[in-house]
């Protein structure tokens, strides 16, 4: 081959593999910082905030992408795992507040509305929770971690969920450790610990499936339990683990309606709509079995049809048109988390699955159902 052929081909492909390259670590599809208008956060700027979940790479901006993408789209943060028990409080006097630091100092940063997740739930706990047998050590615990946690940030976290996760289905409380070893005072303690270690935060009660009936009234009960006490909660935070089939809006709608009534903020604390079936739809179906590796189970590896792109395009359409009617009664519209990619529902409640709940793409490109969210607001 001829030198000047081969340098040739040698210069083409270099070519390529650093567009290639410059495509994968800026792509096009990522709206341009410039944008500024362009953004759910300043649309949606008179009527709620706009929050994600992040995590600990994004908190620490080691995603190029996201790091752009994050402070352009959101005024709000959540830890999507960070601030857990697990993580902040591994043994029963060590805590790990490194990336807890990280992630308020980037909201700050970013002048970002914080929220604080979360300071009592009976998930993520730290191993050494197990070990503890008396009630007086559990108080003890659970003292400790909210004055600690919630001290240490008091007045720079905005709002905490203090609690998260109390209720069953059918509005009774779960039996988790607390409610065993504490009583239902657990509830009504957690938030008055908090109220006094950052008196300035919003205090919250967190869960998913409130919006339906029978737990909703469950909710509504442990609430007003706690306003009759004096101790201060301000809001409900409606996790929003929804799906492209549901649930029904007039169950969100009447949610909105009756906690409001309760004198509470409200927000929608961990939005994503599943495009995926779900074990607990499949009638007939075990609920122990196993479906990882099941393509029946995991129908989408290789993208989402159109018609479910658009289903889900609508499905956000609607719930956004239903929160601007209610923008008064609304805080926060959080999505739990940033892309499609890193959302926690590619791996739960099945592992390995490629799931499609966001309104943005793998590659931060914004899907159809950002655009239709984003009609829903005159342009300025
Ligand atoms: C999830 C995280 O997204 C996952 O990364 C983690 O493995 C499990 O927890 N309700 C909550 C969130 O309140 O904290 C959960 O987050 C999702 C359900």
């Amino acid at each position: 081959m001829k030198f000047f052929v081969r340098i040739r081909i040698l210069l083409t492909f270099t070519a390529i593999v650093f567009l290639q390259h410059s495509k994968a670590q800026n792509p096009s599809s990522v709206i341009k910082k410039t944008d500024k208008k362009a953004s759910l956060k300043n649309s949606f700027k008179n009527y709620f905030l706009i929050g994600a979940a992040i995590n600990a790479a994004q908190i620490e901006e080691k995603e190029p992408n996201a790091a752009i993408l994050i402070p352009q789209q959101f005024n709000s943060i959540t830890p999507e795992n960070i601030m857990k028990c697990e993580v902040i409080h591994p043994q029963w006097d060590k805590y790990n507040f490194d990336l807890a630091d990280k992630y308020v100092a980037y909201g700050k940063k970013n002048k970002m509305f914080i929220v604080g997740h979360t300071l009592v739930w009976h998930s993520q706990l730290s191993p050494f929770i197990n070990n503890i047998q008396s009630s007086d050590s559990l108080m003890m615990f659970m003292t400790n971690h909210i004055n600690t946690v919630a001290g240490r940030y008091a007045g720079k976290v905005n709002s905490w969920d203090v609690v998260n996760e109390a209720l069953n289905d059918d509005g009774t409380l779960r039996k988790s450790i607390f409610l065993e070893k504490l009583g239902e005072d657990y509830l009504r303690k957690a938030f008055e610990l908090a109220a006094k270690a950052d008196p300035k935060a919003e205090l919250y009660y967190n869960d998913y499936n409130i919006e339906q009936p029978k737990k909703r009234a469950g909710a509504i009960k442990l609430i007003k339990k706690i306003q009759a006490s004096g101790t201060k909660i301000d809001g409900v935070g409606i996790q929003a683990h929804w799906s492209i089939n549901g649930p029904p809006l007039q169950d969100i709608e009447n949610s909105i309606i009756e906690f409001s009534a309760l004198g509470l903020k409200i927000s929608f604390t961990e939005l994503d709509l599943t495009a995926l079936p779900n074990p607990w739809d499949l009638k007939g179906a075990d609920v122990n079995q196993n479906f990882e590796g099941s393509p029946f189970m995991n129908p989408y590896p290789n993208g989402l049809p159109d018609s479910l792109q658009r289903k889900l395009a609508k499905g956000y359409e609607d719930l956004f048109k239903l929160f601007i009617k209610y923008k008064n009664k609304i805080e926060r519209v959080t999505f739990w988390g940033v892309n499609d990619g890193q959302s926690w529902l590619n791996g739960w409640p099945i592992k390995g699955r490629t799931n499609y709940p966001l309104l943005f793409d793998s590659n931060f490109k914004p899907k159809l159902a950002y655009k239709k969210v984003m009609a829903l607001v005159p342009k300025k």
